[in-house]
């Protein structure tokens, strides 16, 4: 389709017939309220570009909560406002939601040469964001639906592929946006601009990402590291200096450029076989903060604010890797059990780092046996058949059953029957009155 003034030939040919219909009816309701909405950012970046993003963010004049209020009775679903900030979102009855957000007319620096038109709120709104290719709009209220909004030559830097600030303060008021213009970067294959990339070096040397919250700085890098392109980005980062100002000196780059590649390596493994993951982003972290020193590593933790579980969890890792690794390397023959015990406490999430820290395939080899066959291993002997025969509640139980898995791990026992038995003859010639006689019970 062809791009003119009108986006409508392009909405028609890309969008799902449902978003298209969202989106008349938005501008029907907008008109007839006496509101101004636009599409834009990323949702009409990819429109152009042809990518698949249906996140919708709609820009409206004057009042946006004021608005969607009003649209929410018109189209149903549930409304969440944000006064604070002026914004709303709404989530409709098949999930999708749609962001509005009241323009804004701050003060910027913006350029007097360019000729006041009509537009100007929505204008200013447009300028104050990062990057150009995330400026373009268009209109949506009916008469004019579809007209397309390119103030800063978005449209050309697309097709170029550039990534371009459009003011020279924009990594410093928000240096977030460093990290957004190498994962666009790497996302799009674009470049990014001479002067933004040294707007962008001045802002790393000034440790500027020094006064971004890690809290932030946590979800940028998720983001980055979520991309199909995260490890290109990742790299980019670390010769740009940027991972150094974030996480202190790394001393060994090439290593952890190593072990980030093993990790997605090792994922990618993990998804084949069925082995689940649960937070890919923190599975990364923990090979980045395994190269930074401990006050840190644990300043970045404790500022991500984490579900205590998954803390500790990664509190664990960094005080047990390296005793688990010793032994792991070592060749020495270990019995099922013995592998378990070394590996039983780790996560799944954890124990990903530290194959790709150990560089070992001994050590691969040994924690995709406990992944895939070892930790699968379970006893089918429970807390009622050992009250069965004659156990009192108590320490016992969970030692029993401790003591039994291991037998199974390491083939002694296969069926419940042969369990039984083993309890039988281990224990109960010392059972009396329910209760151990065994000196250390
Ligand atoms: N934005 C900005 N500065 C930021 C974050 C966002 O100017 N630090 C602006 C951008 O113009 C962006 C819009 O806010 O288009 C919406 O942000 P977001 O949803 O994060 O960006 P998308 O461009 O939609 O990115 P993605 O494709 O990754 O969702």
């Amino acid at each position: 389709a062809q791009i003119n003034g009108n986006l409508t030939n392009l909405i028609n040919s890309r969008l799902p017939k449902k978003v298209q219909g969202l989106l008349l009816l938005i501008g029907q309701k907008a008109q007839k309220e006496g509101y101004k909405a636009y599409a834009i950012g990323g949702f009409v970046r990819d429109l152009l570009l042809g990518v698949e993003n249906l996140d919708i963010d709609i820009v409206v004049e004057e009042n946006a909560i004021s608005f969607a209020e009003k649209l929410v009775k018109y189209i149903g679903g549930n409304l969440k406002t944000y006064p604070n900030f002026g914004t709303a979102t709404l989530t409709l009855k098949d999930g999708s939601k749609i962001d509005f957000a009241t323009a804004r007319m701050e003060f910027y620096p913006f350029p007097a040469a360019l000729p006041e038109v009509e537009e100007t709120t929505i204008k200013h709104d447009l300028y104050r964001r990062d990057f150009t290719i995330n400026t373009l709009g268009f209109k949506l209220n009916s008469p004019v639906f579809g007209d397309f909004l390119d103030f800063f030559n978005g449209k050309k830097d697309l097709e170029d592929g550039i990534i371009r600030v459009l003011y020279n303060l924009s990594f410093v008021e928000d240096p977030t946006r460093i990290l957004r213009a190498i994962r666009f970067e790497a996302r799009y294959g674009f470049k990014i601009e001479e002067q933004t990339l040294a707007f962008m070096e001045n802002a790393i040397n000034n440790n500027m990402l020094e006064e971004v919250k890690v809290g932030r700085m946590a979800d940028e890098l998720k983001l980055m590291l979520s991309e199909k392109t995260g490890l290109t980005s990742f790299k980019r980062a670390m010769d740009l200096g940027i991972i150094d100002k974030i996480f202190g000196e790394i001393e060994d780059k090439d290593r952890l450029l190593k072990e980030m590649e093993t990790v997605n390596n090792l994922m990618e493994i993990c998804q084949v076989k069925g082995i689940s993951i649960d937070e890919p982003f923190l599975v990364y972290l923990r090979v980045i903060l395994s190269h930074c020193r401990e006050h840190i590593r644990i300043k970045f933790l404790k500022g991500m604010n984490l579900e205590k579980n998954l803390y500790d969890d990664l509190m664990y890792f960094f005080e047990e890797y390296k005793g688990a690794l010793e032994k792991l390397r070592n060749p020495k023959f270990y019995s099922p059990s013995e592998l378990v015990e070394i590996l039983g406490d780790f996560s799944h999430d954890s124990l990903i780092p530290l194959t790709a820290i150990s560089g070992s395939n001994l050590v691969k080899r040994r924690v995709f046996l406990y992944l895939e066959e070892l930790s699968k291993v379970s006893i089918e002997t429970k807390g009622e058949d050992l009250l069965e025969l004659g156990f009192k509640p108590g320490p016992i139980f969970s030692e029993i059953m401790e003591n039994l898995r291991k037998e199974k791990l390491d083939g002694n026992i296969s069926n419940k029957e042969e369990e039984i038995i083993w309890v039988k003859s281990h224990y109960l010639p010392k059972l009396k009155d329910g209760v151990m006689t065994d000196e250390r019970y």
